[in-house]
């Protein structure tokens, strides 16, 4: 089977990729600088803690297993972090990719998937949004991830580098049977801080009720991280096999708003979730749903675990495992 180096395994994506690669039988190796991972998440035997940025050691790191192709998440993910410090994003996120990609280069592996996001069309003009809505990032973290996706585009063309490229909408959920799942410090996204305000009864704000949806609050695509990750499968196989590159979106077409998130976790939980109606955040898009018949299509891939309640319930496990 072939050899897959997985960047930031030890993260919250990357930690599950990493499993589905291991169950489908690729041979993988993470490297990961344990920066914002989670050592725990990644088996100490594949684990190589190191910077994206140590290009000579990566290059030889690439040579010595002959890696087959990459799969590309290191990378840092907070938005509001990003418009406070957008250096940080460019150094991290795009110096981190460069170095990997001059590595990759001398050690002739030409193929990656990379992690890129909906953060990439700022606030689209349709929705669903699909794959040739332009680029128009609104946050540093967003153009961070454009700037990767641009580069490899031209890798492309000039270096027949070949790479997917996938936009992920919301990823959420977990794989607590596998002891893996969501842990972000500090945690931003919605549906851990619901989960951690049941388990603490300190309540979580909701950013906004005034928002042009049927009730007010923002409207998300939420893809269970197992669906987002054997979609990394699909991408590297497609790879693998000589594909061509591409860019597609993931996520699972059908959007729900905050409120429908809270009810949601109501419902699983058996609890009532403490929240304070708060104003909106900057930056926050009205209503964000991918498009993803694209991948579906192309790639044959499709989201095994939609149902919201059932993403919300692997969400609630692993957050009961920690506590
Ligand atoms: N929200 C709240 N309260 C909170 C946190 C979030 O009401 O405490 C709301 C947000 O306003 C938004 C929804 O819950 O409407 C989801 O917010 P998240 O922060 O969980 O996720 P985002 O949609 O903001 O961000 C996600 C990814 C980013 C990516 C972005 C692309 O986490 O990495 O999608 O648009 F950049």
């Amino acid at each position: 089977m072939p050899t897959i180096l997985v960047t930031g395994g030890a993260g919250y994506i990357g930690s599950h990729t990493r499993y589905f690669l291991e169950k489908q039988g690729y041979s993988v190796l993470v490297v990961d600088n344990l920066g914002r991972g989670y050592r725990e998440a990644v088996p100490p035997a594949i684990l190589h803690t190191l910077d994206l940025r140590e290009t000579d050691k990566l290059t030889s790191l690439l040579e010595k297993h002959h890696v087959d192709a990459v799969i590309h998440f290191a990378a840092y993910i907070a938005v509001g972090e990003s418009t406070k410090n957008p250096l940080l994003y460019f150094e991290n996120n795009v110096g981190g990719s460069l170095s990997l990609l001059e590595a990759m280069a001398r050690a002739g592996v030409k193929r990656v998937v990379f992690s890129s996001t909906a953060a990439a069309y700022g606030t689209p003009a349709r929705v669903p949004i699909v794959e040739d809505e332009p680029y128009a990032p609104i946050n540093p973290y967003g153009e961070s991830k454009v700037i990767v996706e641009r580069m490899l585009e031209w890798l492309d063309r000039y270096q027949e580098f070949r790479s997917i490229r996938l936009r992920y909408f919301n990823a959420c959920g977990a794989e607590p049977d596998a002891g893996l799942g969501e842990r972000h410090e500090p945690e931003t996204h919605l549906i851990p801080l619901i989960l951690r305000a049941i388990q603490t009864g300190s309540p979580v704000t909701l950013f906004g009720d005034d928002y042009p949806t049927e009730d007010g609050t923002c409207i998300r695509d939420y893809i269970h991280v197992s669906d987002l990750a054997e979609a990394h499968v699909f991408a590297v196989e497609h790879l693998l096999k000589g594909g061509a590159s591409n860019v597609f979106n993931v996520g699972t077409g059908s959007g729900h708003s905050v409120k429908e998130v809270v009810a949601s976790v109501e419902r699983v939980t058996g609890k009532k979730v403490p929240f304070t109606m708060g104003p909106r955040r900057e930056g926050d898009p009205a209503s964000l749903v991918a498009d993803s018949s694209k991948l579906q299509t192309t790639l044959g891939w499709k989201p095994n675990r939609a149902d919201l309640d059932r993403i919300v319930s692997d969400a609630w496990k692993f957050a009961q495992s920690l506590a």
